[in-house]
């Protein structure tokens, strides 16, 4: 069958990267391909994750590059070079511009921890979204999958999944609930879905 060509971008940890990893091999990714693992930062435990699963990965530093056009001209340069037809940020914490954004309207998506519109934008990333979801003390948090437009956290919903917050909760236990009973669960969901309106639009060419 055919698949779709996806690229993940990541920074840290990269347990969203392995939930997709782990989708892939049982089989609840069919149309989504991860073919390649791109990190703004070298030596990240999810850069270790793609090479226990034998894919392909590239390190590429914003400190490299004069200015953002030319660190986004690099990154647009490898995936064009590994025809990725989707790209999928999983806690890849740097914006792209909106110059970047609009060379693939429609096939870039990121998980967010919280349920957009509440706790995201710039500034919100990581465990901060957690600890301003505490400071105000909502009693529902969650994650959305949205597609990446020039706004930061701003482009259309594709999928949320609500957790419900513990009153003895800390920023890192919420951080946790919500990566395993929300992130894990809706990226490589949402991943599959938007791959598929991919190749369905590709058929209809
Ligand atoms: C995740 O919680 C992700 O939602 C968040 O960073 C974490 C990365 O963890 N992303 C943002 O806050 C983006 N604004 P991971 O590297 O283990 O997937």
């Amino acid at each position: 069958m055919l698949k779709i060509k996806t690229a993940v971008l990541v920074s840290g940890g990269g347990t969203n990267l392995q939930a997709l990893i782990d989708a892939e091999k049982n089989d609840l990714l069919e149309t989504a391909e991860i073919s390649l693992v791109i990190s703004n930062k070298e030596g990240v435990l999810a850069l270790e994750r793609a090479d226990k699963a034998g894919i392909k990965r590239e390190v590429i530093s914003k400190k490299e590059f004069p200015n953002q056009m030319d660190f986004e001209e690099k990154l647009n340069q490898i995936l064009v070079e590994n025809q990725i037809e989707l790209i999928v940020l999983a806690g890849f914490m740097s914006i792209l511009s909106g110059q970047f954004t609009d060379r693939y309207v429609g096939r870039i998506i990121n998980i967010h921890p919280s349920l957009i519109p509440s706790f995201c934008g710039k500034g919100f990333y990581g465990l901060k979204v957690h600890e301003e979801a505490l400071k105000y003390g909502v009693k529902i948090t969650g994650a959305t999958v949205h597609y990446v437009n020039e706004t930061p956290d701003g482009g259309q919903i594709i999928m949320q999944k609500a957790v419900e917050i513990l009153e003895d909760d800390s920023p890192k236990t919420l951080q946790q609930r919500v990566m395993k009973e929300a992130e894990h669960i809706i990226l490589p969901q949402a991943t599959e879905q938007v791959a598929r309106r991919i190749l369905k639009e590709r058929e209809e060419k």
